[in-house]
């Protein structure tokens, strides 16, 4: 896997779920207090736009039960460790930035090259070696893994942004590195039993999706104009004919009989592109970074949640 950059412009706006609440308080050592409760049903990276904050109100839209499920823009996959027990068969999940599918596939296997790396970083914590760390580009998959979920917990707000060079360039977010301990790996990887990970574009994910089966899709919202700031996950930005597409693949879903739901911002682009579909709008509160880039403010945001394909 190369370490193609996906460069970023700047970051100021932050999506929902980079919340402390969300994925990684996770201790270093020590029992595992109610571990079903804990990384079994819940992402282990943060991801910026995961949608963990949302779940009560997208959980109850889900059907009850599918055959299998789809997750074409996984993130930190907040809905697949919410909805797992939902499933029957089989989940896809999958999305274009290779370097957090790696810590994914990483993840579903031991690997103790994998281990070894997380034990040497938890040894040399501290912010000099975040730095040192920042400015490296391991050359084993494993060791590329380790180095994400190390940047992923302490880097600021756990963002993932490189510049224009492909150089990581967030910095130190004050925070311990907790690494997981080899119980809670295990309790990850047994929460990735019967699920297949890609790093693929939504497109070939979809052409997966069969009758009676889920597909649950939360984009990259486009931005709200040409000049607003915003980040990219992929070096492959998502922009409007993107959205035009997925939205005709969601017709397509729905003709076929596979239930689907889709995130995104309400927007009357968003409201035409999906007219055929049921909408619901909802109110969320986004954390917003100031220019400081430390700040934070909560700032309301009207969203979607777009269902079809229900019987
Ligand atoms: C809003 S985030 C998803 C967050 C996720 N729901 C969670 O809970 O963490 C959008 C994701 O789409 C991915 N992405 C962007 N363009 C894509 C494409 N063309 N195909 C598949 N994934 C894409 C990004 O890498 C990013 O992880």
């Amino acid at each position: 896997m190369s370490t193609t950059p996906y460069p970023v412009d700047q970051i100021t706006t932050v999506q929902d779920d980079t919340s402390s609440d969300s994925p990684t308080a996770i201790p270093p050592s020590g029992p595992i207090i109610e571990p079903t409760k804990s990384l079994a049903n819940k992402p282990f990276l943060k991801w910026a736009g995961g949608k963990t904050r949302l779940l009560k109100r997208l959980l109850p839209l889900v059907p009850e039960t599918f055959v299998n499920y789809h997750e074409p823009f996984v993130g930190g996959g907040a809905m697949y460790f919410a909805l797992r027990t939902r499933v029957t068969e089989r989940s896809f999940l999958s999305d274009l930035n290779e370097d957090l599918i790696n810590v994914w596939l990483t993840m579903q296997k031991p690997n103790k090259e994998f281990e070894n790396a997380l034990s040497s970083l938890l040894e040399r914590d501290s912010k000099e070696f975040y730095y040192e760390v920042r400015a490296q580009q391991p050359k084993s998959l494993a060791e590329q893994a380790a180095r994400f979920v190390y940047l992923n917990q302490t880097s600021w707000n756990g963002l993932w942004r490189v510049n224009a060079k492909g150089e990581f360039n967030v910095p130190w977010g004050q925070r311990p590195f907790r690494s997981f301990s080899p119980d809670q790996l295990s309790l990850i990887r047994s929460s990735l039993v019967d699920t297949e990970i890609r790093n693929e574009d939504f497109r070939s994910s979809l052409s997966r999706a069969r009758p009676g089966d889920f597909v649950y899709l939360d984009p990259p919202y486009l931005p709200l104009s040409d000049t607003s700031k915003f980040f990219f996950y992929t070096q492959k930005r998502f922009r409007q004919p993107d959205l035009e597409e997925l939205a005709n693949h969601c017709r397509w879903l729905s003709m076929r009989g596979v239930s689907w739901m889709l995130s995104n911002r309400d927007t009357p682009l968003v409201r035409t592109l999906f007219s055929e579909s049921e909408i619901i709008g909802i109110t969320t509160h986004r954390s917003v970074a100031a220019q400081n880039g430390v700040d934070r403010e909560s700032r309301k945001s009207p969203e979607v949640i777009i269902r079809g394909g229900y019987a």
